[in-house]
């Protein structure tokens, strides 16, 4: 796939002052009271400018802002871009991130061919270089990102590639810089790769091509296998959830199986870990139909499960010490003559039978046949990732998704891969008292509970269905798409759960955070 910009990412050994580029980044804390050594010494080259401006007060170096000041014969650069990281306390790794993103999206506007990041140099020994350039690193892909595939007729083009350096003078420091460009590369490159996909439309992607997509990654990529089962081979399974939902297009639903086996032996005897995604290539509701209105958001209905693809594919490229099952329900989810219809009673790949109240309650009746799945493969932890239902985006907002589950450790495990990441979680609950409510008179289950609790009664639903296995879900529904353009991002697809789900893997295959 051809990627949407050119980034050659790299470390640099050079005085700030010294170095020829069409933009350095400097970071600035918003209660900073005197400058730090590197950019005092930037602000004398600069006869003063960078003072003046923070005396006037135009720039109160808010997190997303910055501002742009041009260079002179005294420094090499042609502009001095400083970043807000707003105030000093309240900081993060995300901090980092986000003013890289924002940097790199400043310099695709300015077309600024070459970037050169010193914003680890704020921070000072408050978090490990590596670290930091890995952040920097999955910034700058993150906000010079912009989808714009399929437009032929732009005003006057865009930057194709840029060239960005995370340079410093010590050369012990750029050895720990490398180190987190290695893997924030491959990182930031893998979920722009996610956000590409997710950002294609439902005529452009259907299950069959997602599948394709799947098989041509693991062709290509060491260490990941990939096996499809289509409609055929779904019914002689028994997986009556997916097939059921698939059954009212004619882009027949897959079920996509990526397998990653490490190359080291001893990793072998390490856990079992599957994860599940949700991809509806689109979800009109079925039968039961959604409103005219947003109905094409509704081509965001696959995030879950590409998050997984790209999240095997980021293993894989780092070679992580661990087992990992990516399985992938593939359906689009329309009305139509052979739809599924609200009162069938489906036979799930469980055995379970449920009765359909509601066809627009789709995600749960394809990713239980896929927890089901894991199960019988024995996995050791089951991670589902979905765009599960609107009450998850009424309870929490656009700014956290939900993260339910039935093991206290694996929770955690979670929350604390989220710090940092700046993909945020809120624990919620999913015990059998929301269960009660999914039972049904005349099938085991039925897909809808009442009125009330919808993300919640979504997950006890899911849960019923991974037996003892120890299991987390993920409801990105307010998570997975960016409606407007912000400081960081443009609009359309997050890319939500690659950096969460792979600080996760990191950890647990003993990378330290
Ligand atoms: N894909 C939707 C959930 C969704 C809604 C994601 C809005 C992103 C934005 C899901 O399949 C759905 O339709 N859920 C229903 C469940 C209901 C019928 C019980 C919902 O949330 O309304
Ligand atoms: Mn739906
Ligand atoms: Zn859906």
């Amino acid at each position: 796939m051809k990627e949407i910009i050119d980034i050659e990412l790299t470390t640099h050994r050079i005085e700030p002052s010294k170095c020829k580029t069409d933009m350095l980044v400097v970071g600035l804390f918003s209660d900073t009271t005197r400058l730090d050594k590197l950019t005092e010494n930037l602000d004398r080259k600069l006869d003063g400018a960078i003072e003046r401006l923070l005396k006037l007060g135009d720039f109160k170096a808010k997190l997303g802002t910055h501002a742009i000041i041009y260079g002179n014969e005294k420094i090499a650069a042609k502009r001095l871009l400083l970043a807000g990281l707003g105030e000093r306390k309240k900081a993060t790794l995300d901090t980092v991130r986000r003013a890289a993103a924002n940097a790199a999206m400043t310099a695709v506007e300015k077309k600024a061919g070459v970037i050169s990041l010193v914003l680890h140099n704020a921070f000072g020994q408050r978090f490990e270089l590596a670290a930091m350039a890995g952040a920097i690193a999955e910034g700058v892909y993150f906000g010079s990102y912009c989808y714009d595939e399929f437009v032929t007729e732009s005003e006057n083009g865009r930057l194709e590639s840029i060239k960005a350096e995370i340079i410093d003078f010590d050369s012990v420091k750029i050895k720990k810089l490398n180190k987190g460009v290695l893997s924030g590369t491959i990182v930031g490159k893998t979920q722009s790769y996610a956000r590409t996909l997710a950002n294609r439309p439902a005529n452009v992607i259907g299950p069959p091509q997602l599948a394709n997509i799947a098989r041509e990654l693991a062709r290509r990529t060491k260490g990941l296998g990939c096996t499809i089962f289509d409609d055929k081979q779904l019914a002689a399974k028994g997986m009556g959830g997916l097939l059921a939902v698939g059954s009212g297009s004619q882009n027949k639903p897959r079920f996509i199986i990526l397998k990653y086996s490490p190359a080291n032996k001893a990793a072998t005897r390490q856990p079992k870990i599957a994860l599940v995604g949700k991809a509806i290539t689109f979800d009109s509701g079925g039968l039961s139909i959604k409103p005219a209105k947003t109905m094409d958001h509704m081509k965001f209905d696959k995030t879950g499960g590409i998050a997984v693809l790209a999240v095997m594919r980021v293993v894989a490229e780092l070679q992580l010490p661990l087992n990992v099952l990516g399985l992938i329900p593939s359906a689009e989810n329309l009305p139509s003559g052979t739809s599924y219809r609200p009162g069938d009673i489906i036979t799930t790949f469980s055995g379970k039978t449920v009765e359909v109240l509601n066809t627009d309650a789709e995600g749960r009746m394809i990713l239980c046949d896929a927890l089901a799945y894991a199960v019988k493969q024995k996995c050791d932890i089951i991670i589902d990732i979905a765009t599960l239902t609107g009450a998850c985006m009424v309870a929490l907002g656009r700014n956290k998704a939900g993260l339910f589950g039935n093991d206290d450790k694996l929770i955690k495990q979670l929350q604390r891969a989220a710090e940092g990441s700046g993909e945020h979680v809120w624990a919620m609950p999913s015990g059998d008292e929301y269960a009660d409510e999914m039972k049904s008179k005349v099938a085991d289950l039925k897909n809808i509970g009442s009125k009330w609790g919808g993300a919640c009664t979504a997950a006890s639903f899911l849960r019923q269905f991974v037996g003892q296995t120890k299991w987390a879900h993920l409801d990105i529904a307010g998570v997975d798409v960016f409606e407007k353009p912000n400081d960081f991002a443009a609009q359309g697809s997050s890319g939500f759960g690659v950096r969460l789900l792979t600080n996760y893997l990191m950890s647990l295959a003993g990378h330290k955070s």
